[in-house]
């Protein structure tokens, strides 16, 4: 990550096919102080609070699981059919103390693992690695989850004496492999969970972006009969990032230290209390006032985010089947949503093929190789369609289209 933006810093009339940012045009200057006013009058009039009430609970230090938990909820019902208990629903300082919250929590001690399907996004295995819990690889492959290989895994780490405690996950969309989990597997998977003992951490940041007019698949949350599934939810692509508002819906029943048996929620909101105290309630109004403001649907408001990408997806990939014809040993996976594609080339790509390309091709992108903690070389790079425009993106794979055709000719060795 700090390698990505020194790139990005350094050259800064780079066209940057590597960040995973929403689409800055949609910003609206206007937006946030309204949703603030929203909020304030749903605390006045919904929530019957007094005016010194309501100062209260915008200024002061606030609730550790935080002040938005039912609007979430209600979100979640309406736009995912997941109907949680508000008490379930811890707000965090973006999904990364989501993540950061759930490990630790799942860390009890030295023989504790997680399994993450790889390639694994890198606030996982970042947050893993602050809370010295090893990640196991699983096989991702174009279905998303190889569901042998999770199983094996597990089997594998008991074999060793180690505890795998869940498996992390992204169905929809994923970052960067830009795969999803078909329905079909979604329940195998959520059987398997049962079966081996699992929880499963659905991590869903891009779950409303499919491209075209496709409809939804249901979440891991959303047929989680079994309460296998710690949801980490985040409204960084589907309001604005600058809030840093996320959460975790944690409604399992688990024993404390104590021995006294309460919500999975309530004991990250303990970790929480010594992590960040509570999260800004000033953030969360805006957040929430958002909400309030499209009856707590995030997918219709996200419906001019969702036509943009879906434009860019396209023009990214015809842009490279123009670049690339058939015979081409340059090759993409065709995502169904979100903001990335993976691109497959003839040659290893590591930073220092991104330094150059930053520097002499003027285009910037992000090795696969940062998404595999195990520092093997992947012929593999990432683009990433969310924060640019159609004219960027011709510039930016003219650009690459030059940089690989220079690497092909470099790295192939003269016949004879
Ligand atoms: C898969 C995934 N999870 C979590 C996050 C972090 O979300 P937030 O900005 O809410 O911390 C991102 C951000 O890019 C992401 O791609």
């Amino acid at each position: 990550m700090n390698f990505l933006n020194e790139v990005s810093q350094h050259w800064p009339d780079a066209v940057s096919l590597a960040a995973g940012r929403p689409y800055e045009e949609f910003f609206d200057d206007d937006a946030p102080g309204r949703w603030l006013d929203r909020f304030r009058r749903h605390l006045a009039v919904d929530l019957g609070q007094t005016p010194e009430q309501v100062r209260r609970t915008l200024f002061q230090y606030g609730r550790t699981k935080g002040i938005i938990h039912h609007l979430i909820a209600r979100n979640l019902a309406v736009d995912e059919d997941v109907h949680v208990d508000d008490e379930a629903v811890v707000v965090t300082v973006g999904c990364q103390e989501a993540m950061l919250l759930v490990l630790r929590a799942l860390r009890a001690g030295p023989a504790d693992v997680l399994l993450a399907v790889a390639p694994t996004y890198v606030g996982l295995t970042g947050a893993a690695r602050l809370v010295d819990l090893p990640v196991w690889p699983v096989a991702g492959g174009p279905a998303g989850v190889d569901l042998a290989d999770l199983r094996a895994q597990a089997h594998r780490a008991r074999a060793e004496g180690l505890r795998p405690r869940a498996c992390y996950v992204m169905p929809d969309f994923a970052n960067p492999s830009g795969t999803s989990i078909g329905p079909a597997d979604r329940q195998r998977l959520l059987d398997l969970a049962a079966e081996e003992d699992l929880l499963l951490i659905e991590d869903n940041p891009y779950g409303l972006f499919p491209a075209g007019d496709v409809d939804r698949v249901p979440t891991l949350k959303a047929l989680d009969t079994r309460r296998r599934v710690v949801y980490l939810g985040s409204f960084a692509k589907t309001v604005l990032p600058g809030a840093r508002i996320g959460y975790v819906v944690a409604d399992q029943r688990v024993g404390g230290v104590d021995g006294a048996v309460g919500l999975f929620a309530d004991q990250l909101a303990k970790i929480k209390s010594m992590v960040s105290v509570n999260t800004s309630p000033l953030a969360q109004a805006v957040i929430g006032g958002a909400l309030l403001e499209h009856g707590c649907s995030l997918v219709a408001a996200n419906r001019r985010e969702r036509a943009a990408y879906t434009r860019n997806r396209d023009h990214l990939l015809a842009g490279l089947r123009r670049r690339f014809p058939a015979g081409s040993p340059v090759r993409w996976n065709s995502p169904a949503g979100g903001f990335f594609v993976v691109v497959t080339v003839p040659f290893p790509v590591d930073d220092a093929l991104l330094r150059r390309s930053a520097e002499r091709y003027g285009v910037l992108w992000t090795p696969m190789a940062h998404f595999y903690d195990d520092g093997r070389p992947v012929e593999a790079l990432r683009l990433s369609v969310s924060a640019v425009t159609p004219a960027q993106i011709d510039l930016g794979l003219d650009r690459l289209a030059a940089l690989i055709t220079d690497e092909l000719t470099r790295t192939t060795v003269p016949a004879g």
